[in-house]
């Protein structure tokens, strides 16, 4: 391991390979503390041609590599595994921050992996410009860890997930070769799709430093509506004919009553109470009736003309409840997406939580959601009563189930609600990724030969299965 840290610093300059374990102690455990491991380093390129001279030094000592961008992974997929004969290096993204001025004209820009949202969405806006992909991680999560999982998001109902935003990448293969095609067309027949294809590879194919993604016309929020709904079918109807009154729905969320309890204790936020503007009366605030609702919809509207007018006129021809709340300034609209954005770190402070991220087709959400309870509790091997919250992006199916509880290294309530979803038609990893935490049940969701499929992809673009080894397909192959 000496000679492979040495052979590291001579290649990218010693400053830039960290081995102290306190300094490598926030890149070894995901954000959720649940997958941690050992690793030889962390090393911290700064050009693509750097990273080729990582991996073939790597190559040349057996090492594995994991590819970390921000480390926001909710599976485990951006941390070490134990067990590999040599201790995996951490090839983090950090400095790989280049941004090029967006083109206007065809509406793309060219940003480094390790760009975060964030940032991304900054500069497309500085532009006039959207980035179609969003979520609550981004002020760490990056282009490169978002391509690699496919992520998805609040912006995903009306973008699509990343891979609709991906036009092109540069990336580093395992045997240090340099692929891509960074021109932007969108004309091209000349065979696979290598951008596509790295896309959801979560790091088992490819290291990529550099993409070149779409962007959007600005469509800003004019409105968020939260509404108190009586249950995830009640909250699926609702946000049809919302989208069917107002036209440009740009985010469609659920998250249910044990989650507004939670992040209102957890995270300081003030309870909803009254209606903050009611769509068809804007004086008539009442006290909330918020006892009665099962969960809440979110929903984050746009209007053709910026404004919100056309859509208090247009939500007014909707039956929305009394529990309904609706604002149109940036600050009572960012108070109304906390409740909604902030579940994820009020959830973390309970504990470890079993996170499973599934989606399931839209006629199915009401069952998928009666049964669960039962699920759970057939799948927790667990003394006392597990804590459930459901949210997600109920738009396009993808619910996030939080059971806290269960040992997290018991896996067994994970596969119990995963079989729900696969029982209901629906997929076992939404937008997370599998990362190393669903290897196990991925195919609940993928067939076995299409499994196969990707073994093959993965034997002969790494066939040392030096990249990522455990995450996506079990062993690494
Ligand atoms: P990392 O966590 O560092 O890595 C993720 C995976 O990508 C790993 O397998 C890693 O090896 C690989 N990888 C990273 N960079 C590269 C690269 N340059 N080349 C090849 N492989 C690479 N996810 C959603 O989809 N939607 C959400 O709404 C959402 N909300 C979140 C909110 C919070 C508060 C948190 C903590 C997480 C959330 N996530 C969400 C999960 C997470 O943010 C995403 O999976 C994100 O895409 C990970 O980006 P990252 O840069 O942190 O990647
Ligand atoms: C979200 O939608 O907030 C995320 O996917 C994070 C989570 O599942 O906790
Ligand atoms: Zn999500």
């Amino acid at each position: 391991m000496r000679e492979l840290i040495a052979d590291l610093q001579a290649v990218i300059g010693s400053a830039h390979v960290l081995a102290e374990p306190d300094v490598m102690a926030g890149y070894v455990t995901d954000w959720t503390g649940r997958y941690s491991g050992v690793a030889a380093c962390v090393v911290r390129p700064a050009s693509t041609a750097a990273v080729a001279d990582v991996i073939r030094a790597c190559a040349a000592h057996g090492a594995p590599i994991v590819p970390q961008g921000g480390n926001t992974s909710l599976l485990g997929g951006s941390v070490p595994r134990d067990g590999t004969p040599i201790p995996p290096v951490i090839l983090s993204t950090g400095r790989l921050t280049s941004l090029d001025a967006v083109d206007v004209r065809s509406r793309q820009v060219g940003a480094g992996a390790g760009v975060t949202i964030a940032a991304l969405r900054a500069h497309a806006a500085a532009a006039g410009l959207s980035y179609g992909v969003d979520l609550a991680s981004r002020d760490t999560a990056t282009v490169g860890g978002t391509i690699a999982t496919n992520a998805g998001g609040i912006r995903t109902i009306r973008y699509g997930p990343t891979r609709a935003q991906v036009a092109g990448v540069t990336a580093v293969l395992a045997d240090g070769s340099v692929v891509g095609d960074m021109s932007g067309l969108t004309a091209g027949a000349a065979g696979y799709d290598i951008a596509q294809l790295l896309t959801g590879s979560e790091g088992t194919l490819a290291v990529i430093t550099a993409a070149k993604l779409r962007l959007r016309m600005a469509e800003p929020a004019a409105a968020v509506v939260m509404v108190g709904v009586a249950g995830i079918d009640a909250a699926a109807d609702l946000l049809a004919q919302i989208g069917a009154a107002v036209s440009g729905v740009l985010a469609g969320e659920y998250f249910d009553s044990a989650g507004m309890e939670l992040v209102c204790r957890a995270a300081g936020l003030p309870p909803p109470r009254g209606r903050d503007r009611p769509a068809a009366d804007a004086d008539a605030a009442r006290p909330s009736a918020r006892a009665g609702a099962a969960g809440f919809l979110l929903a984050e509207l746009t209007s053709v003309d910026g404004g919100s007018d056309d859509i208090s006129q247009r939500l007014a021809e909707v039956p929305l409840p009394d529990e309904t709340w609706v604002a149109t300034d940036t600050r009572g609209m960012a108070a109304l997406w906390a409740y909604r954005e902030r579940l994820t770190e009020a959830i973390a402070t309970t504990g470890i939580p079993h996170k499973i991220d599934v989606a399931v087709p839209a006629g199915e959400l009401g069952a998928f959601c009666s049964e669960l309870d039962d699920v759970v509790h057939s799948g927790a091997s667990h003394d006392g009563e597990p804590l459930v919250i459901v949210f997600g992006h109920i738009g396009v199916g993808n619910l996030h189930v939080n059971v806290i509880g269960p040992d997290p290294a018991d896996t067994s309530v994970d596969v119990a609600v995963a079989r729900l979803a696969a029982a209901h038609g629906g997929s076992v990893a939404a937008e997370h990724g599998v990362g190393r935490a669903k290897t196990a049940w991925f195919g609940l969701t993928r067939s076995a030969a299409e499994i196969a499929a990707m073994r093959a992809i993965k034997a002969a673009l790494d066939p040392a299965g030096l990249l990522n080894p455990g995450v996506l397909l079990p062993s690494g192959h």
